[in-house]
This record gives structure tokens, C-alpha cells and sequence, in this order.
């Protein structure tokens, strides 16, 4: 069986919604110790909608498969949804990673989040604090 499904080479290959945003609505920027991967998430929200998302992503091709499948699943979606996605569901659409790659989706929900919590601190918007790690 190969180690990467179809759907993680195309997103790896041709990723979606690389680049940055300016004047963003929230940043969020996070890393990986162990791999000294990091990415960098751009959100610009209007109405509690995600409008546009953009991402960089220094990192390997596990970690750019599952930024750029989140983006696509984020856009047009509101705040709530957000959040509620989780690594696994990233690794379900991209078909499956490796068992060793899997945190590198982690790193893709935390970004999600991360530039969530910006765009509420940035916003003044109360929040739950317990709901975002770190
Ligand atoms: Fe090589 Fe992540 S371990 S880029
Ligand atoms: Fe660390 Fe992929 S190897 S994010």
C-alpha cells in the first residue's frame, strides 16, 4: 500500500490557499518542537464567517496536505465550525496519513484555533479560555 493516499499528494503538490493575508482578522501561528515544523494561519472573517484563509506552512508534505485541506474546509464556514474540526477530520478527507505524520494534522486543527483565538482577542470577543491550548 502506498504511504500517501491520492488526496494527500494532490494537496501536497498543488496546495490550497497558500499565501498570506494582509490586514487579517486573526493570526494564528503554531509549531511542532519535536519536528521544528511551524505554520502560520490567516483568517478574514465578516459576520462570524470566514471569508478568506490563507496559509504558510515551513514544514513537511503531511503538514502542507493537512493546512491546506483545513482551509478548504474552513472557508465560508462560521467561527463555531470552525473549531469544531478536528485532526481527524482532516485526516479523513486527505483518505488517511501515516500513523507518524499524524501530528502534523494536529498542527493543522491548532493553527485553526490559534487564529481563532487571535480573531476573538483582536475582536474583543469573550471566550471560553479552556477551549484553546496554551
Ligand atoms: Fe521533516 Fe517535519 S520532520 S519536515
Ligand atoms: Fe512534523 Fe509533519 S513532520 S509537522
Amino acid at each position: 500500500m502506498a504511504l500517501y493516499t491520492d488526496t494527500v499528494m494532490d494537496h501536497f503538490m498543488h496546495p490550497r490557499n497558500v499565501g498570506e493575508i494582509k490586514d487579517p482578522s486573526g493570526v494564528g501561528e503554531v509549531g511542532n518542537a519535536k519536528c521544528g515544523d511551524i505554520m502560520k494561519m490567516y483568517l478574514d472573517i465578516e459576520n462570524n464567517v470566514i471569508k478568506d484563509v490563507k496559509f504558510e506552512t515551513f514544514g513537511c508534505g503531511s503538514a502542507i496536505a493537512s493546512s491546506s485541506m483545513a482551509t478548504e474546509m474552513i472557508k465560508g464556514k462560521t467561527v463555531e465550525e470552525a473549531l469544531a474540526i478536528t485532526n481527524k477530520d482532516v485526516v479523513d478527507a486527505l483518505g488517511g496519513l501515516p500513523a507518524h505524520k499524524l501530528h502534523c494534522s494536529v498542527l493543522a486543527e491548532e493553527a485553526i484555533k490559534s487564529a481563532v483565538k487571535d480573531y476573538y482577542d483582536r475582536s474583543g470577543i469573550p471566550y471560553d479560555h479552556s477551549q484553546f491550548p496554551d
